[in-house]
């Protein structure tokens, strides 16, 4: 019932990233959420059995990159545990101040260190102080995740209008 529940709340997507030494990590995630604007500090929410989950928590620091609706095929790399490996191939990543990497082909991406770890359930809750914001694609409309799937034309143009204004 629960996840049934659930499957009707609309989500923005995701790509929360980090960086452990010269190693990169990254994980779709509609988990996030902000906290506060003073300081800037969101939240996101990760599975212990992430690949992405002990990393994070061992560098203290992630990167969440929005993904606009343009973005259709790095969701699947960023999923399927069978793409760990070529999860960052072909696109443009860069960094910002921590060294999480950050997708210049994102809506946004909120570059931030971690202040407080809550574990709850299955999940670890990584509450994060945001270091740098991106703003890079300010006219784009966002993707979105509803009832078991990616929604990439619903807000389509309506959307596309008011973030022009
Ligand atoms: C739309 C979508 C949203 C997801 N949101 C979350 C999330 O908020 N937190 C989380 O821990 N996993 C989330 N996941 C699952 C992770 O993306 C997935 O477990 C992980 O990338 C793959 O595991 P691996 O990195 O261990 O290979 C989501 C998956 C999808 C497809």
């Amino acid at each position: 019932m629960f996840k049934k529940g659930m499957r009707r709340l609309a989500s923005g997507v995701s790509i929360i990233t980090t960086r452990l030494g010269e190693a990169r990590f990254g994980m779709i995630a509609t988990a996030v959420s902000s906290v506060s604007a003073e300081p800037p500090t969101l939240l996101i929410c990760v599975n212990r059995t992430a690949s992405s989950h002990d990393p994070i928590r061992l560098s203290g620091v992630y990167c969440v990159n929005l993904l606009s609706a343009d973005e259709d095929e790095i969701t699947e790399r960023f999923s399927s545990s069978q793409m760990r490996d070529s999860r960052f191939a072909d696109a443009d990543w860069r960094e910002m101040e921590t060294g999480a990497p950050a997708l210049a082909t994102s809506l946004v991406s909120f570059d931030c260190r971690v202040v407080q770890e809550i574990e709850i359930a299955s999940h670890t809750i990584f509450i994060g102080e945001v270091a740098a914001i991106e703003l890079w694609a300010e006219q784009s409309a966002p993707l979105v995740y509803v009832d078991g799937q990616y929604v990439r034309s619903m807000l389509g143009a309506g959307i596309k209008q008011s973030l022009q204004r």
